[in-house]
């Protein structure tokens, strides 16, 4: 078989560093002459790209993965591979698990895909999965949008939350280097993305790795230092960056989002509990009321801006006072968004071992209840939308309505509205918002005048 004819297929699970980092592997295989096949049936490679951040997430691709491996049995030159966290964690094992994988590799390992490839091809079954010094990427991914894009800035973690399998499956904190972000925006701008988001576990921490103080003895490269050093990209018209870690907002990254006009007022700043005892025993670095002097700060500063963040229910030992301060923060700051997880003890983490662990029927009941308070604040801070005019980034048609297209407001609101594709995307178009959900908004056909280029 040669290998123009090779189609490979890839499916995502996880968390955007798993989504960027599946964009540069199918970049790798493309331009090793692999073409996409939209089934994984029709593909002689799949690779699954996995996440093992709770047990539901693990087990995921063990089912996908069996179905392929018998595939293989009468198919023997299918490539089957495993990649991300689930591979990081697992390794060797895996190969006993399941005899029919050809590859197995780390996070780390994704840019060295094309090496660990022509070693399969060889005949090998490969696993990757030391610690390793990431390598600059120089293929060009394949990216799922031609508007917006990711872009790695920081890898791994250097926290030891007590409940997170990430530090174990990312490895430690290796940040670029602002020249490598920027020329990668610059070739971004030039391809005619308008949005990027810069990506990191903790993406406020960037920096500390590498060298380099200012005169006064301040790190010369933080997350602000970045934003001014990337801003004026040409072309780029809306910078994101996710997900940031309370420890590390200063109010000099607040000031630099409010000053730099193409930062949007959007902060995704999780926060995991609202009770001190709780945040303390997850090893989280703060309380919360550190917690909500940056929310008050943020919106003190940037009185629209909207807030997103993450929340776990059901620690070991949450006692249902705790579970009642985690619901007051929820109450009190009105989220945006709230993505929420029943606690879920992950390998080799510390908190697994604890013998407080609550009933899964608990855990449950928590999780719904956090759940609906979202839900209804969420609504809440849909509805000052009504009647505004948004700026909206267009990215594609609406899936389910092809008279509708669908992008973001700049505080990454979904949105809808009537409207042609191929004349719309990739532009900022301004949208008065008719109708408004928890988590979507609808706004009515724009006025002519609202697609002329601006000047
Ligand atoms: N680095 C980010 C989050 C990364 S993991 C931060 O520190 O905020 C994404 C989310 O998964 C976390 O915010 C947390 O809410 C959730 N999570 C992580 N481990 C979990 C576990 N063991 N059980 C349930 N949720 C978990
Ligand atoms: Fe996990 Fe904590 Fe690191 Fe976030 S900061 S990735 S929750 S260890
Ligand atoms: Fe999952 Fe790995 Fe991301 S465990 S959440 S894919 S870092």
């Amino acid at each position: 078989m040669t290998a123009a004819s090779r189609r490979y297929h890839i499916t995502t699970f996880g968390c955007q560093m798993n989504k960027a980092d599946s964009e540069r592997m199918a970049g790798i295989l493309e331009t090793m002459g692999f073409e996409w096949a939209e089934q994984p049936d029709d593909a002689d490679l799949i690779l699954y790209n996995t996440c093992t951040i709770r047990d539901s997430a693990e087990q995921k691709v063990y089912s996908h993965l069996g179905r392929q491996a018998i595939r293989k049995q009468t198919q023997p030159g299918l490539t089957l591979i495993m990649a991300g966290c689930v591979a990081q964690q697992e390794g060797e094992q895996l190969l006993r698990r399941v005899p029919e994988l050809d590859l197995v590799m780390g996070p780390q390992h994704a840019n060295r895909l094309q090496d660990l490839l022509e070693d399969v091809f060889n005949g090998n079954q490969v696993v990757a999965t030391e610690a390793l010094q990431i390598m600059e990427d120089i293929t060009k991914p394949r990216r799922d949008s031609t508007v917006t894009a990711w872009v790695n800035v920081i890898y791994g973690c250097n926290e030891r939350c007590t409940y997170c399998v990430v530090p174990n499956v990312r490895g430690v904190e290796q940040s670029r280097t602002p020249e490598a972000i920027r020329a990668e925006i610059e070739a971004l701008a030039q391809q005619g993305f308008k949005e990027i988001t810069l990506l990191g576990q903790n993406i406020d921490a960037y920096g500390r790795d590498l060298p380099g103080s200012t005169p006064e003895g301040r790190h010369q490269h933080t997350l602000t230092d970045l934003l001014y050093h990337i801003h004026d990209v040409p072309g780029i018209d809306r910078i994101r960056f996710a997900t940031s870690h309370p420890r590390y907002f200063t109010e000099r990254l607040i000031r630099a989002c409010a000053e730099l006009p193409k930062v949007c007022e959007h902060f995704h700043i999780p926060f995991q509990s609202g009770d001190n005892d709780i945040l303390k025993a997850m090893a989280r670095g703060y309380t919360h009321e550190k917690y909500r002097r940056i929310i008050d700060t943020i919106r003190h500063t940037m009185p629209d801006a909207a807030i997103s963040a993450d929340a776990i229910v059901g620690f070991p030992g949450e006692t249902d006072a705790q579970f009642e301060h985690t619901l007051k923060l929820v109450e009190d700051i009105g989220f945006d968004l709230v993505n929420t997880a029943a606690y879920s003890p992950r390998p080799s983490t510390p908190a697994a071992l604890w013998q407080n662990q609550l009933s899964e029927a608990v855990k449950r009941d928590r999780l719904q209840r956090i759940n609906r308070l979202g839900s209804v604040k969420a609504m809440e801070r849909s509805e000052r939308y009504r009647n505004r005019v948004e700026e909206i980034l267009v990215e594609s048609q609406n899936t389910k309505d092809p008279t509708q297209v669908m992008g973001r407001t700049r505080s990454n609101r979904l949105t809808f509205f009537p409207g042609d594709i191929t004349t719309m995307k990739g532009k900022l178009i301004h949208v008065k918002i008719t109708q408004v959900r928890a988590f979507s908004l609808t706004g009515a056909e724009p006025l002519p005048t609202a697609l002329t280029p601006a000047s």
